[in-house]
């Protein structure tokens, strides 16, 4: 291949000069941070200029400029951290980077260079690389290269025939760990469920007080509002499947406040994927918490119908977008109003092809963020219970409807991104196993290859007998012949076996 010798393509920026280096200057900058929240900084650091090296690894030749000022960057930072610690351990578990034990924080600005790092250690069956002093630029060529050339490989790789090839090429500055168990996580996903519990009954509880006010003929507080919209954008940004198990817990009597919770998660999450900012993401989830604000001034006997709507009443139904736009107009603690929110009010019921409500009288595009809503509303309100939906359909059949017809009016690409948020079969799905255990979907797969083998919850055994909690299981799990432990058959109706769902996220 001839990449250019001098200057690295775009993508791979760098200053033209070497004095000082990216690595020593960043460096200098942390040289004021101590214990945990130097490591997380100089963490981040570590992992940003690794995720550089493996990009240009893979596009120039070894000698080129930039692999080398690269591996040197590596070097510097990992050195750096040697000196100040005395220890470097780079620790990848589940979705998570520990350094020395330190938990580093993802960002939207650093989620490239986590997710690239966490897959191919992943790919390499590597859980754990410890540095030794004195690894040098050439020590990193020799492992980022085998690192990448391994997860390239298509048969099963361990740590031990990585560590046998680095031994061979006589490097001796890494020393390699297995993957880790699930279990030594379990403290830090309880208290992360912890906070998703009550970051979740906050916000319904805020979203009532909203809607109730509103139906009152009150203003409301916005400032309220968007804390709790902030929190549920952090803990998104932290660990997104705690709150997005949440969504399960599908109270029929409070439907109109969870139900504007769950579009408010599911469209955060989404529009994460979807790659926007912190700032957009707050945007987001405040339009969508919002989004049905003009059913608070729908009568209440039109919205607790449980047959078909009289033309009246209908209309009455169909005016919420607008009626949502003239309550956003009324929000106190605001010195601008929220444009976003009211777009999204008034367009989440449109459709792609403009064929929903309000019927526009110029052709327009629907706003990224109105499609996204219309994506989370229409999942969370075709799975869940309601006056006029006694039966709910399984998240499956939802997501494949969604994906396959087209007079649903969603944004294909959209509903891709919700699709891969989700997995083939959503979290909250109760799955029959080849097993005959039944299981409930607990977590997508972090492992984005195996979308159709999410992590579940094991909720009954062979012979049919409730387990309560149940444990979880990996279906990527293989038996030493390499046939997997458990696979899904096929989706099933909680309901038919006296299942709650929701029981098994709190
Ligand atoms: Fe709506
Ligand atoms: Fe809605």
């Amino acid at each position: 291949m001839t990449g250019p010798r001098a200057t690295p393509s775009a993508g791979v920026s760098r200053p033209g000069g070497r004095t000082p280096s990216t690595g020593a200057r960043a460096q200098a900058a942390l040289s004021d941070f101590t214990g945990d929240s130097y490591i997380r900084r100089a963490g981040r650091q570590l992992i940003v200029t690794l995720y550089g090296a493996i990009r240009v690894i893979r596009l120039y030749p070894p000698e080129n400029e930039a692999v080398r000022n690269a591996l040197s960057d590596v070097a510097q930072s990992a050195q750096m951290m040697l000196d100040r610690e005395h220890e470097l351990e780079l620790r990848a578990s589940n979705e998570f980077i520990f350094i020395n034990s330190t938990r580093l924080r993802l960002d939207l600005d650093n989620y490239a260079s986590f997710s690239q790092i966490l897959s191919v250690m992943r790919a390499c069956g590597v859980g754990s690389v410890r540095i030794l002093n004195g690894a040098q630029p050439k020590d990193w060529l020799v492992f980022l290269s085998l690192l990448l050339s391994q997860s390239k490989a298509d048969d099963d790789v361990t740590t031990y025939d990585l560590a046998d090839k680095l031994a061979v090429a006589g490097v001796t500055a890494f020393d390699l760990g297995p993957p880790l168990v699930v279990e030594d996580d379990t403290d830090f996903r309880q208290r992360a469920k912890e906070a998703a519990k009550r970051t979740y009954s906050q916000s319904v509880a805020v979203t009532k007080d909203v809607m109730n006010s509103v139906r009152m003929g009150a203003s409301p507080n916005i400032k309220k509002i968007k804390r709790v919209v902030q929190s549920i954008v952090d803990q998104i940004l932290n660990e997104e499947t705690s709150l997005v198990g949440l969504t399960t817990i599908r109270d029929y009597d409070e439907y109109t406040f969870t139900h504007s919770v769950n579009v408010c998660i599911f469209s955060v999450a989404l529009g994460r994927r979807l790659g926007l900012s912190k700032l957009q993401l707050y945007d987001l989830g405040l339009a969508a918490l919002f989004h049905d604000i003009g059913k608070s001034r729908v009568p209440l006997v039109v919205l607790n119908k449980s047959e078909g709507l009289t033309d009246d009443e209908w209309r009455w139904l169909a005016a919420h977008p607008w009626l949502g736009v003239l309550a956003l107009f009324h929000l106190r603690g605001q010195q601008e109003l929220p444009y976003r929110a009211m777009v999204v009010a008034y367009e989440h019921h449109m459709k792609n092809d403009l064929s929903g409500y309000p019927r526009s009288v110029r052709p327009r595009i629907q706003s990224i963020f109105s499609k996204i809503v219309a994506v989370a509303d229409g999942f969370d309100a075709a799975t869940s219970r309601r006056a006029y939906q006694t039966v709910p359909m399984s998240p499956a059949a939802v997501l494949a409807g969604m994906r396959d017809n087209a007079r649903r009016g969603m944004d294909p690409v959209v509903v891709k991104g919700f699709i891969n948020l989700l997995g083939v079969f959503p979290v909250g799905t109760l799955v029959v196993l080849d097993t005959f255990e039944l299981a409930v979907v607990h977590a997508t797969n972090p492992n984005p290859a195996a979308i159709s083998r999410p992590i579940v919850r094991i909720v009954s055994d062979d012979r049919g007998n409730v387990l309560f909690p149940g444990h979880l299981a990996d279906l990527t799990e293989q038996h030493p012949d390499g046939a997997f432990k458990r696979t899904i058959i096929k989706t099933e109706t909680p309901e038919r076996y006296g299942i709650n769902v929701g029981d098994y996220f709190v």
